[in-house]
């Protein structure tokens, strides 16, 4: 018995990274899987490794007919039950670089995109009697960050509507919550694909590395499935600590050099 037996999910941006990796886990678990991106050869790919169980679909997520065109594909899957709202980009430029044009292209594909999903997933998911859905926020949307002005509105946008789309269709047992990574080893957060480096950035974090997608996807199924049935509305940090702050190496308990690097024995 899987968790999403008879259930079908919607994972958008599943071509890579951790969209693929809630696919897959998703399949594991006995959902099918409908995976939606705009890489469609590496999208098709993971589709066919994953097996009978998934179905790519190309979904550009700003795009309403795009939209109807997936879900109409899980609903000829059998029940449409769980939306993994995952699929985003990030244009890092200083705000006195960034034109208009280029925050809202971030605007368009992470925040309305993003709301078009759960818009158009309301009426399915009622009619199949609920559902859930995890919208991918990041520790971005619980934050600042310098160089990052449309990805981070883009992300508290996500967090904020999370919580209205909760209250509106809690009466109609579909749940919604978003998950906020941290730093996550993918080709967004790791875009030189340098895995000798990659924790350097992370010493002053609780956990002091870089998080896998499966850690991220790990989470995100536990909020899809029925172990979380009351939780709706709520965020969950999946970032090592970061928002929990930064670790001082100059006061008691780090754990830290003064220097930062390496650990006390
Ligand atoms: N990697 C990190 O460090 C990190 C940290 C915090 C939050 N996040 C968030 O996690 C989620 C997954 O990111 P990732 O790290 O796997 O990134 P990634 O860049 O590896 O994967 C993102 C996927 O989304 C797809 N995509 C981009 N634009 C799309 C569109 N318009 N329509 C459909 N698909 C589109 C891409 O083709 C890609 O397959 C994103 O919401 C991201 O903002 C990532």
């Amino acid at each position: 018995m899987g968790r999403f037996d008879g259930k079908v999910a919607i994972v958008t941006g599943a071509a890579r990274g951790q969209g693929e990796a809630e696919a897959r886990l998703l399949a594991s678990e006995g959902a099918k899987v409908v995976l939606g991106d705009v890489l469609d050869d590496l999208g098709e790919a993971v589709a066919k490794d994953i097996g009978d169980a998934a179905t790519y679909v190309h979904l550009d997520i700003s795009n309403e007919e795009q939209w109807r065109n997936a879900i109409a594909v899980a609903q000829s899957m059998g029940q449409y039950r769980v939306l993994i709202n995952n699929a985003a980009i990030i244009r890092p430029a200083a705000i006195e670089d960034t034109s208009t044009a280029d925050y809202l292209s971030v605007i368009m594909v992470n925040q309305v995109g993003t709301f078009i999903g759960m818009r158009e997933s309301i009426a399915p998911m009622r009619a199949n009697g609920g559902g859930a859905i995890v919208n991918i926020s990041s520790v971005d949307g619980m934050k600042g960050c310098n160089g990052l002005v449309s990805y981070n509105s883009s992300k508290w946008a996500v967090r904020g509507m999370t919580k209205t789309a909760a209250l509106e269709l809690g009466q109609h047992n579909i749940r919604v919550n978003s998950i906020h990574p941290g730093g996550v080893n993918t080709p967004m957060g790791n875009p030189m694909g340098d895995d000798s480096m990659v924790n350097m950035a992370f010493t002053h974090q609780a956990l002091p590395r870089i998080g896998a997608p499966s850690e991220i996807a790990a989470a995100a199924l536990f909020l899809a499935s029925d172990d979380a049935s009351y939780i709706t509305g709520a965020e969950l940090a999946v970032d090592g600590g970061w928002m929990a702050g930064r670790i001082v190496p100059e006061l008691p308990g780090s754990g830290l050099s003064i220097a930062g690097v390496g650990y006390n024995a």
